[in-house]
């Protein structure tokens, strides 16, 4: 990976905000910029210049990681704002960016108080910006995560028995993404069975899946670095006619929605075809969350497909985006259908990079 490149760019937007350095203290943000992969760490990034802030757990794996980084040990008894105090005196930054969405009050206040002469400059979504758009290697990796969920779904799907419980299936889930060289999971897998659909973001409980006649399971791999992010609703037992549709209409809406993704469209057009499909078989109501987000080093994060939001400009999709798409409809009593897939904006459209089975026939288990 190119951590200089990046630097750099993140350079160029420091000058556009006259801003003479900037404290990174994300601990995603910090291993886009550096490679680094430990806990509690800033890099404080200037001009000419970069610091990577760190403790004694860490000296060893910082120095392997990032030989090319100056690197600060905070020493025992010392503190974090000590070595940013010391990095900003040396680096002569008089107006120091901070990033405004992930530093604690308290924490502010301790830097506001040691570092007096320091304009602090908040700042959001600086470093984020940059990884909406992803490099080769990056897209490798995020290709790696779906892969391994969708392995591990395979292996569920082929060993799935009625009286298994949701939670039981979550756990083999998250066996399975191992087996395939995942982590982990991307995050606690969702399995809601039958009614228990309808909540979006259920977590496994002890009820057998073939209690009712949904099952839905949002999953994803953590390859070790890069996230992926997938939901597939299945069909237990007798069809019935609203069940039918219900799925119908999210699968158009998603579809209707993929097909709309290429550069120039803005996320609220994206997010806008698969809510028309929804509103007009009339659960417009049912689909209450965004259509999708951006997915790499985290779960979430940008671009936000969505509706637009007061005071904030809707994105424009640009190729190197990589998002999910997951309309859902959520039925109270009933229950829900969500399908989720990752789709990379390629520069003349787009490439869906999961490909598990997703049709209504398909979903249907015996
Ligand atoms: N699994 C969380 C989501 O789909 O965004
Ligand atoms: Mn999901
Ligand atoms: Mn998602």
């Amino acid at each position: 990976m190119d951590y200089a490149g990046r630097r750099e760019r993140l350079r160029r937007l420091l000058r556009r905000q006259n801003l003479e350095g900037l404290l990174v203290t994300d601990r995603l943000n910090v291993t886009y910029l550096s490679g680094f992969t430990g806990d509690d760490s800033f890099l404080f990034i200037w001009t000419n210049g970069q610091l990577l802030l760190t403790d004694t757990r860490f000296t060893q794996q910082a120095e392997e990681e990032c030989p090319e980084l100056d690197i600060w040990v905070r020493p025992v008894g010392g503190t974090m704002v000590d070595g940013v105090r010391r990095a900003a005196r040396s680096a002569k930054v008089g107006r120091l960016g901070i990033e405004a969405e992930n530093i604690s009050v308290g924490f502010f206040d301790r830097l506001s108080a040691r570092l007096a002469r320091v304009e602090l400059a908040k700042t959001t979504g600086l470093v984020e910006q940059l990884r909406q758009i992803k490099e080769p290697e990056e897209l490798d990796r995020i290709r790696q995560a779906v892969w391994q969920a969708e392995r591990a779904l395979k292996a569920v799907w082929a060993a799935l028995r009625w009286e298994k419980t949701e939670r039981e299936l979550a756990n083999e889930l998250e066996m399975h993404l191992r087996q395939f060289g995942a982590s982990g999971s991307s995050f606690p897998p969702i399995v809601a069975s039958g009614t228990r659909a309808a909540l979006p973001h259920a977590r496994p409980s002890c009820r057998p899946i073939g209690s009712g006649r949904l099952l839905l399971v949002d999953w994803g791999a953590n390859e070790g670095l890069y996230q992926s992010d997938l939901t597939r609703t299945f069909l237990l037992g007798r069809i019935t006619a609203k069940l039918c549709r219900l799925y119908e209409v999210v699968y158009q809406a998603q579809q209707k929605a993929i097909q709309a993704i290429r550069p120039g469209v803005s996320a609220e057009q994206v997010d806008g075809a698969a809510r028309q499909v929804i509103a007009q078989a009339g659960w417009g109501k049912r689909f209450g969350h965004g259509l999708g987000h951006g997915i790499g080093l985290a779960v979430h994060e940008g671009p936000r497909l969505g509706p637009a939001r007061r005071n904030q400009p809707n994105c424009l999709l640009q190729p190197g985006m990589v998002v999910t798409v997951e309309p859902g409809v959520y039925l109270p009593g009933f229950g829900g259908v969500r399908i989720e897939d990752v789709v990379l904006v390629t520069r003349t459209g787009h490439e869906v990079l999961s490909s598990l089975p997703k049709t209504f026939e398909q979903m249907i288990l015996e």
